[in-house]
C-alpha cells in the first residue's frame, strides 16, 4: 500500500492510500486537516503539488483542473490517484500538527426507495453497511457500480448513528448519475460512498452557534439546509431564536418538502418565518400556494423585499444554482452579515 507524505514548512505527516482512493480521502479519513470544498473535483479549493510524474490525474477533464500548472506540478488532491510512495506539498496555511476530530469513512452501501417528488426531482435513501454520525448540513460522495467518479449529495435529515441515509436529486440533462436515477429508472444499486464531508454546517450545542438563522433557497439547494432545520428543531432552536426562510423554485409544481417545512413553521409559529418565491410565473398567478406566502421573483430579490436589517446577527445558510448563491451572497454582505456568519456549498 502506497505510503503519502502531506508536506509544508509547519511540518510533514505520512498516510496509507488504498488502491484507488484519491489523495483526498486517504488523507482525511486518517485525520489530515486536508483542504477541500465538493470533493469531486468542481471547486479547485484541494489544489496541491507533486513532483510531475508521481501522481496520476484520475479526472483530466475535470472542472477544476482547468486552470493547473502542470509544469509545477499542480493537482487536485480530490482527483490524484498513486501507485508508489510520494510526497505531497499542500498549501503553508494547513496546519499538519492538527488532526480532525471527525474523520470520514469508506462505506459500501444500497440506493433504494426512489421517490419523485416534483418535475425532476427525486428523494431516494441509501442503506450503510455500518452506521455514520454526521452533522446537519453535510454531504456524502457516492459512487455508482460501475460508473467513474464520486458525486456529492447533501443529507437532508439529522440523525445520530445513521445507517439509512436521506437525499434528494435534482436532474442534471444529460448527467450521468442522474440519468441513472430518471431516465434508466434505477430504484436500486450498489453503491460506494465516502463522507461524511462539508463544513456548511450547523451545530445548536455550540454556544457560537445558539443564533437566530436566515436560510436562502433554490431548488434542490435545500438539501443540506433540510438537515440544518432537522437538526434545530429536534433541540427546539427556534423557541428561542428566529428562522428567516425563503425557498424558491422556477414554477409553482417545481416545490417539494412543503409538508416538512410545515412541521418546521408549526414547531414555533412566532418565530417561524418562511417564504415561497416562483421565478417564471406572471405576479397575478402568484396567490395562495400553501399557507406559506408566496411571491414572484429570485429568492434573493423576495428576500430583500422582506425589510431592512432582517438579517441583523444571524447565521445564514445558503444553497442553490450559482446564480441565486451569487445574488443571495451579494445581499447578505451588502447588509453588513460577516463573510464568517455565511455557510454554503457551491454545487457546480
Ligand atoms: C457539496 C455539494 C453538495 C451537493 N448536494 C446536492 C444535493 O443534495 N442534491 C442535488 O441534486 N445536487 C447536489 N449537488 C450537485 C450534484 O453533486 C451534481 O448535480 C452531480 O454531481 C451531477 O452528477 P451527474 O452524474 O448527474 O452529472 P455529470 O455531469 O455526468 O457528472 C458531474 C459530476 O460527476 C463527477 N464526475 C463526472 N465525470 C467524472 C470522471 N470522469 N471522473 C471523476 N468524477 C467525475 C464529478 O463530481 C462531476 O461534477 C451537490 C454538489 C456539491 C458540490
Ligand atoms: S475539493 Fe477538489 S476540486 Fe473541489
Amino acid at each position: 500500500m502506497p505510503k503519502v507524505t502531506f508536506l509544508n514548512k509547519q511540518g510533514r505527516v505520512a498516510v496509507d492510500c488504498h488502491e484507488g482512493e484519491t489523495l483526498l480521502q486517504a488523507g482525511l479519513r486518517q485525520g489530515v486537516p486536508l483542504p477541500y470544498g465538493c470533493g469531486a473535483g468542481v471547486c479547485s479549493t484541494c489544489v496541491a503539488r507533486a513532483r510531475p510524474g508521481t501522481v496520476e490525474n484520475a479526472w483530466a477533464d475535470a472542472p477544476g483542473a482547468q486552470n493547473l500548472k502542470h509544469d509545477k506540478g499542480e493537482c487536485l488532491l480530490c482527483q490524484s490517484l498513486v501507485t508508489d510512495d510520494c510526497e505531497i506539498l499542500v498549501p503553508g496555511k494547513i496546519d499538519l500538527a492538527q488532526t480532525l476530530a471527525d474523520t470520514p469513512a469508506h462505506y459500501r452501501a444500497r440506493l433504494h426507495d426512489v421517490a419523485v417528488v416534483a418535475p425532476d426531482v427525486a428523494t431516494f435513501q441509501l442503506s450503510l453497511e455500518g452506521q455514520a454520525d454526521y452533522t446537519a448540513g453535510q454531504y456524502f460522495l457516492i459512487r455508482l457500480e460501475g460508473m467513474q467518479g464520486y458525486r456529492p449529495y447533501s443529507m437532508t435529515d439529522f440523525q445520530r448513528e445513521a445507517q439509512t441515509l436521506n437525499f434528494v436529486i435534482k436532474r442534471i440533462p444529460n448527467g450521468r448519475f442522474s440519468d441513472e436515477i430518471f431516465s434508466n429508472g434505477v430504484s436500486e444499486a450498489k453503491v460506494d460512498v465516502f463522507g461524511p464531508m462539508g463544513l456548511a454546517t450547523f451545530d445548536p450545542s455550540d454556544p457560537q452557534e445558539s443564533r437566530d438563522l436566515v436560510c436562502l433557497v433554490g431548488g434542490s439547494g435545500i438539501a443540506g439546509i433540510m438537515s440544518v432545520l432537522d437538526r434545530a428543531v429536534s433541540v427546539n432552536h427556534f423557541e428561542s431564536h428566529r428562522l428567516l426562510m425563503v425557498f424558491g423554485v422556477r414554477r409553482r409544481e417545481d416545490f417539494f418538502f412543503l409538508d416538512e417545512l410545515r412541521r418546521v413553521k408549526e414547531s414555533a409559529p412566532d418565530n417561524v418565518s418562511i417564504h415561497l418565491a416562483v421565478s417564471e410565473e406572471g405576479s397575478e398567478e402568484v396567490d395562495a400556494l400553501s399557507d406559506f406566502p408566496l411571491h414572484q421573483g429570485f429568492v434573493h430579490e423576495v428576500a430583500e423585499g422582506l425589510g431592512d436589517g432582517v438579517f441583523e446577527n444571524r447565521l445564514a445558510f445558503l444553497g442553490g444554482p450559482p446564480a441565486m448563491l451569487t445574488g443571495s451572497l451579494a445581499l447578505l454582505l451588502g447588509a453588513g452579515v460577516p463573510v464568517s456568519d455565511i455557510r454554503y456549498d457551491r454545487f457546480g
